[in-house]
């Protein structure tokens, strides 16, 4: 059953949002928990691209600049089917009818290209064993705070955020889907000078798309003409992706995803969150956030 049958079941929000269960410290839904062995066991290909966020750091986006490449442009190939038919979600397992990101990556054809949010450490390792690229896509912690708040909020498969009080806590301590954005950020980068990961900021995305779509092709090994490349940044700015429905998530169930709580799409632009921290919260977020990226060299602008 896909996703979109869904729609006529009657859904009620208990049923919906997913138990969570930790996998090596780390909050994951108990469907990945429990599958884990399989997710971990996951057999990659050297020809295969991974696309590695921590969530709301800007997936989609780069999930559709990717296809777009592959495809030279092409927007009629990239409406093909919704960004997680076209690029697997790997370690999304979800109940039974549906289909879980897991087995549509396994039985892709290759070249795959797949999505993740795994910390460094979680990543099969096969994946490493062979060699395959990884596009690791960060973006500061402030604003995917509120993106991930307003995001749990509408989602219903991803657990309650609570109050803005309570999701900041949690979210600091780490105790949110996927864990420590803190870590997630910090070990990606000392990973990537080990192994082909391309590691690229949101920031510098929305400031400059053309330059780093540039560094993207030139991950890939991919050539394309002046023209195509203006058709892409084009087609992957927010204001026509916001209307992509086969990339803003509208097709989802209104019962998992409601748009009118707060649209996928919501506001794309780094700094949004200025609008709700506090003085006092933002002063004792900074605090925090000096200790835990203590002799870290990576930075971030938290606007631009
Ligand atoms: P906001 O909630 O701050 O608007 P992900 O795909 O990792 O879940 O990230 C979602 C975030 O990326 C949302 O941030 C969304 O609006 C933003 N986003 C999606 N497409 C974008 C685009 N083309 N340009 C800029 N931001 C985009």
């Amino acid at each position: 059953m896909s996703l979109e049958e869904m729609e006529d079941l009657q859904l009620d929000e208990k049923d919906l949002r997913l138990e969570t269960k930790e996998v090596n410290g780390v909050l994951m839904t108990k469907l990945i928990s429990d599958t884990w062995d399989k997710i971990w066991n996951f057999q990659a290909k050297p020809d295969d691209l991974l696309i590695v966020t921590y969530a709301k750091a800007g997936t989609t986006w780069t999930q559709e600049i990717v296809d777009m490449i592959q495809n030279d442009g092409d927007i009629q190939k990239c409406q093909r089917a919704n960004t997680y038919d076209r690029q697997p979600f790997l370690e999304w397992i979800l109940p039974p009818p549906l289909t879980s990101g897991l087995d549509l990556a396994n039985k892709m054809p290759s070249p795959r290209t797949m999505k993740s949010h795994l910390p460094v450490n979680m990543i099969p390792p096969s994946f490493w064993k062979k060699n395959s690229k990884i596009i690791y896509v960060a973006r500061n912690a402030k604003d995917i705070l509120v993106s991930y708040y307003y995001f749990s909020r509408m989602n219903k498969m991803v657990p309650d955020p609570g109050t803005w009080e309570e999701y900041i806590e949690a979210f600091q301590a780490g105790k949110v889907l996927w864990g420590s954005w803190y870590d997630h950020v910090k070990e990606w980068w000392e990973a990537k000078d080990q192994h082909p990961i391309l590691y690229l900021f949101y920031e510098d995305m929305k400031e400059d798309p053309k330059r780093e779509i540039r560094k993207i092709l030139k991950f890939m090994e991919k050539d394309i003409s002046e023209e195509v490349l203006n058709k892409i940044v084009y087609y992957t700015s927010f204001d026509v992706m916001k209307h992509n429905s086969m990339a803003n998530y509208t097709t989802f169930p209104k019962s998992i995803m409601d748009h009118s709580i707060s649209p996928f799409m919501r506001k794309g632009m780094p700094g949004d969150w200025k609008r709700h921290f506090t003085v006092a919260q933002n002063e004792e977020f900074d605090k925090h956030y000096q200790k835990k990226m203590a002799g870290s060299t990576l930075t971030f602008r938290t606007e631009i």
